[in-house]
């Protein structure tokens, strides 16, 4: 059972935090599916919350539809990110999740994000000031270890659960790593073996049986989804459904597909505006439009565009042509 103060849930299915991704247009659609129980904002920069700059503040951002949903901050010392906590609490979010896992250089040379990992006498002290600064339930996601050859992730729970840290999610692989390989979910399981708290399990689910096999082969209290969901929204909604019943639920319809992705499309413009967000929303055509006939040509097509009229135009045009043919084949 996952617990993060109030909130509770069975076998919880979470939206990873993800830049240019997990923002209010993508949660909102996420959380309408069905299935999801808690989504994480992008990181956001504390330096940025404490300048007043209006990029980071707009990342605050929350709609009332998709809560419950975390906050999630970076930044390279105690001050500034026991700053921007109380700066992102005002925004009333239901939690605040520190950052401890962004393997990015430019992150991590000023000590945010992952470099944490190498020092987690520090990550402990810093978490414990923000637990105390703010009344929010406080999170943190990270890595198991800075490299191959300092995999501190058990210690660091034990550290982080001493300092009041609710719950800590963990993707499976060290900061040298990367996005390469594989991420190891063993470590996730000594975490969690080693504290009471909540832990949530991360890397590498991207189908309803990797969920199910990640709750099994680790003990976790919930499975958090990054590049699954980006493929495919519809995830946490299969892997409910396949978590109650065992089964796999169809694949929805292509009418369904375009729908959600036109009203995820309007979503971004209203809130990034037209053209930004068209072109931001571009690493989502795939995922839409995956296992559909024809649609390399549709998806280049699309990549021309950085207005909506003309994306929606040609969504329908395709969507007509599909249904004429089908019905030619009757
Ligand atoms: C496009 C992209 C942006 C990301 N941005 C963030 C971020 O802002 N904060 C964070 O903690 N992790 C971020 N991550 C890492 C994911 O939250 C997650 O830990 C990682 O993708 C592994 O999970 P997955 O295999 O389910 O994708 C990002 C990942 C991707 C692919």
């Amino acid at each position: 059972m996952l617990k993060i103060g109030n909130l509770k849930f069975e076998k919880a299915l979470l939206l990873a935090p993800m830049e240019e991704v997990s923002n209010p247009p993508f949660r909102v659609t996420c959380k309408r599916l069905g299935g999801l129980d808690l989504a994480f904002s992008e990181f956001v920069n504390s330096e940025g919350l404490i300048r007043d700059s209006d990029k980071a503040l707009k990342k605050l951002t929350i709609y009332e539809e998709e809560r419950p949903v975390g906050i999630q901050i970076y930044g390279p010392t105690i001050e500034s990110l026991i700053k921007a906590a109380e700066i992102a609490e005002e925004a009333k979010p239901d939690l605040i999740d520190i950052n401890c896992g962004c393997p990015v250089k430019k992150v991590t040379a000023h000590g945010s994000g992952a470099a944490f990992l190498k020092d987690i006498e520090l990550m402990a002290k810093m978490a414990e000031a923000i637990v105390k600064s703010v009344k929010l339930p406080v999170t943190l996601k990270t890595r198991i270890g800075w490299d191959m050859n300092s995999i501190v992730i058990v210690e660091a729970v034990k550290r982080l659960e001493q300092a009041g840290i609710h719950s800590v999610a963990i993707h499976g692989r060290t900061r040298s790593m990367g996005y390469k390989g594989s991420a190891n979910w063993d470590w996730i399981r000594q975490a969690k073996e080693a504290v009471k708290m909540s832990i949530i399990g991360n890397g590498d689910v991207m189908t309803p049986q990797d969920a199910k096999r990640m709750f099994d082969e680790t003990g976790c209290d919930g499975v958090m989804i990054g590049r699954g969901a980006i493929a495919n929204p519809w995830l946490f909604k299969e892997t409910r459904h396949f978590l109650e019943t065992g089964e796999i639920l169809p694949e929805p319809t292509l009418q369904e597909k375009m729908n959600v992705m036109k009203e995820h499309l309007r979503l971004g413009a209203e809130f990034k505006g037209e053209k930004r967000a068209m072109i931001e929303l571009r690493k989502h055509f795939s995922g839409y439009l995956r296992g559909v006939r024809g649609i390399a040509k549709l998806r280049s097509s699309l990549m021309q565009e950085t207005e909506l009229a003309p994306i929606e135009e040609k969504l329908d045009a395709f969507l007509e042509k599909q249904e004429q043919e089908s019905f030619l084949r009757v």
